[in-house]
């Protein structure tokens, strides 16, 4: 396969690394405007050959286009290499709003080409450890999902924190609770440097109202956190992403009331057991991730984190940015109520 990459900024230079590894690439050719980003990474990988013109890539002996740049380029540049009959890999978030993203599905779709969108964490042991202890019942019924991303983050130019760093933890709590309906979105936000927020907090409700889900981001943090703590009626786990050895803990904890009737009647019994960290799978995300993308190709199947997963998280997204315009106004999921944004009900593609 010939894979063109477009972007070699903080993130290409990763994938650059992980597709030079696949057997079944034989040629990677990298793009970015900026001269001395070429320059740099020439030294690096000189088994690459590079180019500052991303339409040079899209000649016919192609395969695959992976767009790395940012993120309020990657609907045209995605849609270029599916018109020029290119397979695409898009980095997180997919584009900038649900219609760009219903518009890319639809044309892969009548072309036969596959999305990849890039939700890394996917790849990764520990999420697929958790997605296994969830689908065996480890946890027991998951009653909320609690997310810390936080630290002194690099300001991105083209949108807020909640489109840069949320898509990680949206894709994590969407794969874990794949059963789950979330059906609106709170979000509340503060920019204190420019336009864009610096830092915001959003919930996600649930269709039984028995399930939670909260996202605390932020680039303005004096420390950094990654952690996300998953509790199950039956077990809590913590997923610590900083960590090294120890990424993911379980507690044997919880609680147990005698009767739901009355409060002032109930017992409420504290289970406080044993903690353990299972073993977890350490190969590179992002090989894995390569792997899929390159697969799916070959065997004509959607990847795991496909067009489609990819919009969902753009669904949010927006819905967070008009959640955010009217302090915190619970949005609906299924049914936005403004015109400005796109309408879940005008699907010009069927996805079942
Ligand atoms: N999956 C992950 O874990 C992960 C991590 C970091 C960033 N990202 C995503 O990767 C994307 C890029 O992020 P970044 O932090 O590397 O950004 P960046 O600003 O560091 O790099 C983007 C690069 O794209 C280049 N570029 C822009 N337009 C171009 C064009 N038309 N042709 C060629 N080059 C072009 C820029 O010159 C720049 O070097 C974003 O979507 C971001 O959200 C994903």
């Amino acid at each position: 396969m010939k894979i063109g990459i477009i972007g070699l900024g903080y993130w290409g230079p990763n994938l650059v690394r992980n597709f030079l590894a696949q057997k079944s690439v034989d040629k990677v050719v990298a793009c970015d405007i900026k001269e001395d980003r070429i320059e740099m990474l020439r030294l690096k990988f000189p088994e690459v050959q590079f180019v500052k013109d991303y339409k040079s890539l899209l000649t016919s002996d192609f395969d695959a286009i992976v767009i790395a740049t940012p993120v309020n380029s990657h609907h045209k540049l995605a849609k270029e290499a599916l018109e020029s009959g290119k397979h695409i890999w898009v980095e997180k978030p997919f584009t900038s709003s649900t219609r760009q993203a219903d518009e890319l599905i639809n044309l892969a779709s009548s072309k036969n080409l596959k999305i990849f969108v890039d939700h890394t964490f996917l790849y990764t042991g520990a999420v697929k450890k958790i997605k296994e202890l969830i689908v065996k019942g480890e946890l027991g019924e998951i009653i909320y999902f609690d997310s810390v991303r936080i630290n002194l983050g690099l300001f991105q130019h083209d949108v807020n924190v909640i489109w840069d760093l949320a898509p990680h933890d949206l894709s994590i709590m969407k794969y874990v609770l794949k059963d789950k309906q979330a059906t609106g979105v709170t979000a509340c936000g503060i920019s204190n440097y420019y336009e864009l927020e610096n830092l915001a907090q959003m919930s996600i409700h649930f269709q039984d109202n028995l399930c939670f889900a909260h996202f605390h981001v932020n680039w303005t943090s004096p420390v950094k956190i990654r952690r996300i703590i998953i509790a199950g009626k039956k077990k809590m786990l913590v997923f610590d992403d900083l960590e090294n050895s120890e990424k993911i803990k379980i507690y044997d904890c919880g609680v147990d009331i005698s009767s739901t009737e009355s409060l002032h009647n109930a017992l409420v019994q504290y289970r406080t057991g044993d903690m353990y960290s299972p073993k977890i799978e350490q190969t590179e995300a992002l090989n894995c991730a390569a792997k899929e993308f390159i697969n799916c190709i070959k065997e004509n199947r959607e990847p795991l984190t496909n067009g489609i997963d990819g919009l969902e998280i753009v669904r949010i997204l927006e819905a967070s940015d008009k959640s955010i315009k009217n302090n915190g106004m619970l949005v609906n999921l299924n049914n936005y109520s403004e015109d400005e944004i796109y309408k879940p009900g005008e699907v010009l593609h069927e996805y079942a």
